[in-house]
């Protein structure tokens, strides 16, 4: 979160992923001034994460200093569930700690899956 750069909305948020093998991947929000080319904290994190060799993800924590519980868009979700898997711990933080844990899979129920494409 420290590294977010989000001028415009000032709502900087971190997000980290740590895999079975106990690699930590982090990632801030990066904004754009055409506000939709910008992209979310868990995002960067996953580009990280797959830079970085991947792994089965275990834990997933997200906080942002303005919001005392934040949970993930729809859209890092969807991205999350596509290396996570349902059983993923997800940490609900503010910036003094996790404020509430839950599984992946609740926070993403009846989530489009990739499947059939394969
Ligand atoms: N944001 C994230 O980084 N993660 C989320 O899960 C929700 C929103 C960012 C995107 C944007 O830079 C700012 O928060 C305000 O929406």
């Amino acid at each position: 979160m420290a590294k977010a750069y989000a001028p415009y909305s000032k709502f900087p948020v971190g997000a980290a992923l740590r895999t079975a093998e106990g690699k930590i991947f982090s990632g801030c929000n990066i904004e754009v001034a055409s506000y939709p080319e910008g992209w979310c904290a868990e995002t960067t994190a996953l580009s990280h994460y797959m830079m970085g060799g991947g792994g089965k993800i275990t834990e997933i924590a997200v906080t942002a200093e303005r919001m005392a519980r934040i949970t993930p868009c729809g859209g890092c979700r969807q991205r999350l569930a596509e290396f996570a898997g349902p059983d993923a711990k997800l940490y609900l933080c503010d910036a003094t700690g996790v404020v509430e844990t839950v599984r992946l899979g609740d926070m993403l129920p009846y989530g489009f899956r990739g499947e059939i494409l394969k």
